[in-house]
């Protein structure tokens, strides 16, 4: 069984409560009307509720951009993963670049996809390389790394609650999104990881690609090989152009 297409839009460190909840109702409407996606959104933790009520009755997950790998305990400015499914989250980013960026080792990623996994959240684990390294020929080997350590403590049957997204450092943000074959590559060295540890298990996840993502390319990455969806920052901020890269999934011809 193929998982259906996955949508995300990583809201980032941006939208109040009140802009928030508008764009999720339009995000609610557009994925009503693409029943076959899967679509999810994340925003900021301190528009967690509003956007929860904005999306109440709609097909839409509720996603946080982080969670810490304590279930509890003195960690001032964290929030733990039974905080996020307290507030109605369901999936959770685990090592996004940005985070990784700011400390988050290889290892704490493993730790805090195992806390997700701990409160029934699916983590959503991100892996990707920086400029420097695609350059000096070492994306696999960083792709092997983050995965190895963030994979160590996960047994097969949890790859039901896991999803995977390559997010090129060099792509985020930058306008300089991925050929198509550049992300099919990646993705193929990922499944080749997740097959290599855990067998057949390993072709469940999906490997969804973020970085640049937009209503003009969003067709031809899917179509690449072994893309499970798209992980959307800057153009998921905008009802008129998240829509139409939700839009942009072909819909099941069987
Ligand atoms: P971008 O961000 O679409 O703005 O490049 C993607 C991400 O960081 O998830």
């Amino acid at each position: 069984v193929t998982r259906p297409r996955l949508i995300a839009g990583n809201w980032k460190m941006h939208m109040l409560a009140a802009e928030a909840r508008r764009l999720a109702a339009d995000v609610a409407t557009a994925a009503a009307a693409r029943p076959s996606v899967q679509v999810a959104v994340f925003p900021a933790y301190t528009a967690l509720a509003a956007v929860r009520e904005a999306l109440a009755g709609s097909r839409v997950f509720l996603g946080a951009q982080a969670c810490h790998e304590a279930d509890h305990g003195a960690h001032t400015g964290e929030v733990s993963a039974p905080m996020l499914a307290d507030a109605g989250v369901s999936i959770v980013l685990c090592g996004h670049s940005e985070r990784r960026a700011a400390g988050e080792s290889d290892a704490s990623v493993g730790k805090r996809a195992r806390a997700a996994l701990r409160s029934r959240l699916r983590p959503l684990v991100c892996v990707g390389e920086t400029l420097a390294e695609r350059d000096a020929g070492q994306t696999d080997a960083v792709l092997a790394r983050q995965f190895a350590a963030a994979f160590a403590d996960v047994a097969a049957p949890e790859l039901d609650a896991i999803d995977l997204a390559y997010e090129p450092v060099w792509a985020i943000g930058t306008g300089r999104t991925a050929t198509p074959e550049t992300a099919a590559a990646a993705h193929a060295s990922l499944r080749a990881l997740l097959v290599g540890k855990f067998g057949a298990a390993g072709r469940g996840p999906r490997i969804l690609y973020g970085g640049s993502v937009k209503a003009g390319n969003a067709a031809e990455l899917l179509a690449a090989p072994d893309v499970g969806g798209l992980l959307v920052g800057g153009a998921s901020l905008d009802a008129a152009q998240f829509r139409p890269i939700v839009e942009s999934v072909q819909e099941p011809s069987t």
